[in-house]
């Protein structure tokens, strides 16, 4: 079959033949219709993701929409594996996936589940969040902050603001669901954000550590609980945290994702995520592209203003 393939870090993968292995136990092969090319993905093609072995060759490709033999729809979360989505066909724990109705839309759901569930699992099963709680997303224009803006909504926070680097995408927010759009170097965060009782935090390095502190210095009520959720790691790794932030106000610090959530309840989760993409609740411009098209598309992916979704088999 043809797959999207690495056989060095650090250069676009190719596409080229690559051999199924032979399924066992639980494991499925799948048709792959859509597979998105989310900044993880980059991560694990590059090496440099923590999960890395550094085993090659590898095809990336961390989840998908496929079409297993009995003709399901599924959508699938992959383990840490050298066999990605970026395929023909790939083999999948039929544990760790969910069936898809008829008519679901493979591209959209292959784009917008991975950065949905980013806040969605983290709201429902990482912390307590009641309605009409405040909401402060960092890092709000990527797609999974232009996620958590609508999932925040469906959620009926009663304040959600959205806070980035880009004034213009940020005035867009609005039309998602934002109720206050602030720039992270605004004198305006630590007012605007002063009583918020979430962080999500997709950026985390400096301007976790300075949004942070602007939040603490402005809260209002130093006694009302804050949970700051850290979520992805797009401008650092590691983050200063001062110890006074932890001192001055009732701040707990949680991270949300695989191996935080537990992987069932992340699945529970799924289908209820898969419905709100169907029904438009939740949307994310995505961008097909055939998997013969994989070098082309590949490097500008990461300066791509729409979710790029690789298809296999279309
Ligand atoms: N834990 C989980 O369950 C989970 C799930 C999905 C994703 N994630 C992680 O969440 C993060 C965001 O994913 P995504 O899909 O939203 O990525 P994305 O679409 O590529 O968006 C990246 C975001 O980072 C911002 N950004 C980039 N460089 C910046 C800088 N120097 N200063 C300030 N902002 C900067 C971008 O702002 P501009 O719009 O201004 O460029 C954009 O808002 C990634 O780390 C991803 O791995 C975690």
């Amino acid at each position: 079959m043809k797959a999207a393939v690495v056989s060095s870090f650090g250069t676009t993968p190719r596409y080229q033949d690559f051999t199924l292995p032979t399924p066992a136990g639980n494991e499925l092969v799948v048709d792959v219709l859509a597979a998105g090319l989310h900044p993880r993905v980059l991560s694990q093609a590059n090496g440099s993701h923590y999960t890395s072995t550094g085993e090659l060759p590898l095809v990336p490709g961390i989840d998908g929409v496929g079409r297993d033999a009995e003709g399901n729809m599924r959508y699938f979360i992959l383990p840490d594996t050298t066999l990605g989505s970026m395929a023909e066909q790939t083999i999948i724990d039929a544990r760790r996936s969910i069936l898809l109705p008829p008519g679901t839309s493979p591209v959209l759901v292959a784009a917008a589940m991975n950065p949905a569930m980013s806040s969605w699992v983290a709201l429902r099963r990482r912390i307590t969040f009641t309605p009409g709680q405040k909401i402060l997303i960092l890092g709000a224009t990527g797609s999974a902050g232009q996620l958590a803006v609508q999932v925040a909504k469906l959620f009926d926070a009663s304040h959600i603001i959205a806070a980035g680097r880009d004034t213009e995408k940020l005035e867009g927010l609005r039309r998602l669901g934002a109720t206050d759009v602030v720039a992270l170097d605004s004198d305006q965060l630590a007012k605007v954000a002063a009583d918020v009782d979430v962080v999500i935090d997709y950026l985390w390095g400096t301007p976790a550590t300075a949004a942070m502190t602007a939040v603490v210095t402005g809260r209002t009520d130093r006694g009302k609980p804050l949970s700051w959720v850290q979520i992805g790691s797009i401008t650092g790794a590691t983050a200063q945290i001062p110890s006074a932030a932890l001192r001055a106000c009732r701040m707990q610090i949680v991270g949300s994702g695989q191996g935080s959530v537990d992987t069932r309840d992340i699945l529970a989760e799924l289908p209820l995520i898969a419905a709100a993409i169907t029904d438009g609740s939740l949307s994310v411009d995505a961008e097909a592209v055939p998997l013969t098209d994989v070098e082309q598309v590949w490097d500008r992916a990461l300066s791509s203003e729409r979710r790029i979704v690789i298809t296999p088999r279309p």
